[in-house]
């Protein structure tokens, strides 16, 4: 099959939102929320019509990526809790568990443990948006999963690549399909009007330097460099990369600092089980 063009490859990717593939109420919930002035309790009342995009919910709130004390048990609670800056992300992210384990084993488990350590960064950092950072974690490599909804075939042969060759994922998506999954992410996050505090960290999480106003991105790139480092699930290669400098430097966060932040993902991702919605 040849290579799509970067236009090609756009286009499809913009059109995902009307695929069989994203479950139909979160189509209808970004719409909704993007046309309308519509209130929390509407939103809790319409995502509780559809009991398994409910359950993943309440089952991801009461996890370790939130932590919140004291179980959640109902959607209304959650979504006065996450806010709705974060909410079109975390909607996403609990509705494409099945897809991100079909487009490559173990991309879930690397993208809770990065909303885990996002969230653990964010804290220590004493950013406000907690939760705005975990949910940047949760969907950072969104983009792996649209390149692989949109060309299943060559995303297998793009993960082939990566491995036979010792190559970086985001290099093998660049030789077989032209662009790289933070772009496609970064698409599909800015034709769904995600908020700037998501779009940016899946545009940028690979390339902190190009985006350093933004504390987000800085959160998700080192949240995601550690956890590769923990080599705690899959995101497409093995290889660790080295975190820049100037992204800890904008948090906060010395070398001293991370001994605890290891601990404290060690001990949060521990719990494996919590992690199946
Ligand atoms: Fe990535
Ligand atoms: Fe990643």
């Amino acid at each position: 099959m040849n290579k799509p063009s970067r236009e090609d490859v756009r286009k499809k990717v913009e059109r995902l939102g009307s695929l069989p593939t994203i479950p139909p109420t979160i189509t209808e919930l970004l719409r909704l929320m993007d046309s309308e002035d519509i209130s929390l309790k509407e939103i809790a009342d319409f995502i509780s019509q559809d009991q398994s995009l409910s359950a993943r919910i309440l089952k991801i709130i009461n996890s370790p990526v939130y932590g919140f004390p004291g179980r959640i048990s109902s959607i209304n609670q959650s979504l006065v809790l996450i806010g709705t800056g974060a909410l079109k992300g975390m909607l996403l992210g609990v509705s494409i568990f099945d897809i991100m384990e079909k487009t490559m084993v173990g991309l879930w488990e690397h993208s809770i443990g990065t909303a885990i350590a996002a969230k653990i960064i964010a804290a220590k950092a004493g950013i406000k948006e907690i939760e705005d950072a975990s949910v940047a974690g949760l969907i950072h490599d969104i983009g792996k999963v649209a390149l692989g909804v949109c060309y299943p075939e060559l995303y297998k042969e793009t993960l082939n690549i990566a491995k036979e060759n010792q190559i970086y994922i985001f290099d093998a998506e660049e030789k077989i399909l032209g662009v790289n999954h933070a772009e496609a992410g970064s698409w599909l996050a800015r034709k769904w009007n995600f908020p700037f505090s998501l779009v940016y960290p899946i545009e940028y999480h690979h390339r902190p330097s190009m985006k350093r106003s933004s504390v987000m991105v800085s959160i998700a790139h080192i949240a995601d460099s550690v956890i590769k480092m923990m080599d705690f699930g899959f995101s497409g290669d093995q290889f660790a990369y080295r975190i820049d400098k100037d992204s800890l430097d904008a948090v906060g966060i010395t070398t001293k600092d991370f001994t605890d932040i290891f601990g404290e993902i060690e001990m949060a991702i521990s719990d494996k089980e919590s992690f199946l919605l």
